[in-house]
């Protein structure tokens, strides 16, 4: 079977795609769209960046995101716009008009990549109610400079762009069920319901689960790995909610980081700025938040600020579901406790209360779209001026994500005071015997995160402490 999907009105039909070749590949190998460039081949310069939209509620939703690193299975049944989209008989658009005119380009590699990105905040895609700024962190220049750039993108910033032939035209790309292949033994599926998923997990347990791909492409396109059966679930339906309610937030395993942006800064503000700084807008286009779990990284940046909030992940399979306290799921370097056959469902984030403190810090070596070196998060209650519940969990300390039992011991029972948490700052020492790496040293790690306590203290008597001038 094969992947179709929509490119300046003209239907592409790849009859027997490599389910880990690239959409960057198809782009600029067979249908010649050299404008879209490669630079680093995993989701980090913006070079390649493309629009993909889909069908959204009967209209098209737009999404900015790195075509390097999205396998071919990833665009069925969408549509994908190229920088040459833009300027059909060679006449360049506002916006590109506008980026010549201002000088926003030298050597111009990075060009295609910073137009895509800017006209889809033009157009409202996905993520296009951030700054500019925000819009163009996952695209990099090595000559021009920022400024003309973002000025281009502030001086065009709305654009109006007719999709009502790609609303109508999608439709017809796609069976009813769930799309298949087998391209040289390898097997791919595109299920569409969770049902689906499931049997196809029951009867092939091995299979990797692919989300946004923002970590699988690279074990492709960097570490040259041959996946040999793949369920991409970027279409399953009902795994695509965000259901808000008094008591928290639930977000399917389809859910990506720019979708769940709001939901996620209106339980905590902090939470919002955290997905401000998971990778550029591309990658949180992509990504998916249960992935950022599924993946058991130790520098994760969801994960222990969602088991600081006493978050919940539940598990499915054709067996039926279980649910466990999201810190439980993280056995060990590279081990989480997921049985073959079963997927990430969701993830319930309770919602905190009125008095809660919450404090969620991220440490990295570049504020923009950069790995955390640590990252602490904090969550207290404090009733007449004592400590009755608190959690305390980080990432970048240990192998995997972890709560820190000293440290929580330390301020359990004990007046919320700045001894108390001076106390708890040495204890945490205790809970971890952190890596050396190029991020940060053992011993950094340990005092840093000694230090996300304090600033806690610090920013609640009202230091000007914010959580946007955290740099390593
Ligand atoms: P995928 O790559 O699709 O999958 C990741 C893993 O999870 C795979 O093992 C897959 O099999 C498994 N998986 C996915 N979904 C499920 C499921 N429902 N059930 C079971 N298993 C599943 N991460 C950060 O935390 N902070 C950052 O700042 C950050 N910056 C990045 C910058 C760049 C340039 C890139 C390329 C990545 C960055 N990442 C960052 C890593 C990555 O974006 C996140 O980990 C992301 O959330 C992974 O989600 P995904 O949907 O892309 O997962
Ligand atoms: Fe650098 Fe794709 S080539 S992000
Ligand atoms: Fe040369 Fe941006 S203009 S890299």
């Amino acid at each position: 079977m094969g992947v179709r999907f929509l490119l300046d009105g003209e239907v592409i039909e790849i009859a027997d795609p490599d389910p880990t070749g690239t959409l960057l590949e198809t782009l600029r190998g067979p249908l010649r769209r050299t404008g879209t460039k490669e630079g680093c081949a995993e989701g980090d310069c913006g070079a390649c960046t493309v629009l993909v939209g889909e069908l959204s509620d009967g209209a098209v939703r737009w999404r900015a995101v790195n075509a390097c690193i999205l396998f071919l299975p990833m665009v069925h049944g969408k549509a994908v716009m190229t920088v040459e989209s833009l300027a059909p008989q060679g006449r360049l658009n506002p916006l590109q008009a506008c980026m010549a005119a201002n000088g926003s380009s030298q050597c111009g590699f990075c060009t295609p990549g910073f137009v895509m990105s800017l006209h889809g905040r033009a157009i409202g895609a996905l993520g296009s109610e951030l700054p500019v700024a925000d819009a163009i962190a996952g695209n990099l220049c090595r000559c021009t400079g920022y400024g003309p750039i973002l000025e281009a993108g502030q001086a065009v910033s709305r654009l109006e762009q007719d999709d009502s032939g790609v609303a109508a035209a999608l439709p017809a790309l796609t069976e009813a069920g769930m799309a298949s292949g087998t391209f040289e033994g390898r097997q791919w599926f595109v299920p569409r319901s969770s049902d689906e998923l499931a049997a196809v997990l029951a009867a092939h347990p091995e299979a990797r689960i692919v989300a946004g791909a923002t970590d699988v492409g690279l074990w492709v396109t960097k570490g040259l790995r041959d996946l040999d059966c793949l369920v991409f679930i970027g279409d399953v339906a009902d795994l695509k909610a965000i259901d808000e309610t008094p008591e928290g937030v639930r977000m399917g395993a389809g859910v990506r980081y720019a979708e769940a942006h709001g939901a996620l800064a209106r339980l905590h503000p902090d939470l919002g700025e955290l997905v401000r700084r998971i990778g550029g807008l591309q990658v949180r286009s992509s990504a998916t938040v249960c992935g950022n779990i599924a993946n058991g990284s130790p520098i994760g940046d969801g994960p222990p600020a969602l088991i600081a909030l006493g978050a919940e992940l539940t598990l499915r399979s054709a067996a039926g579901r279980r649910t466990m306290p999201l810190e439980g799921y993280f056995l060990d370097y590279g081990k989480q406790d997921r049985r073959p056959g079963e997927f990430v469902e969701s993830v319930f984030v309770p919602r905190p209360s009125a008095g809660a403190i919450v404090h969620v810090s991220k440490l990295s070596r570049r504020f923009d779209s950069d790995i955390s070196a640590v990252l602490g998060a904090f969550a207290l209650t404090v009733e007449a001026g004592t400590i009755t519940a608190a959690r305390a969990a980080f990432g970048g300390m240990a192998a995997t994500p972890r709560r820190a039992g000293a440290c929580e011991a330390a301020l359990l029972g004990q007046p919320f005071s700045e001894a108390t948490i001076a106390a708890a700052a040495e204890a945490l020492k205790g809970d971890f015997s952190p890596l050396s790496d190029v991020r940060g040293s053992s011993a950094y790690r340990i005092e840093a995160a000694s230090a996300l306590l304090r600033r806690l203290w610090h920013r609640e008597q009202g230091a000007a402490v914010s959580v946007l001038d955290v740099e390593a």
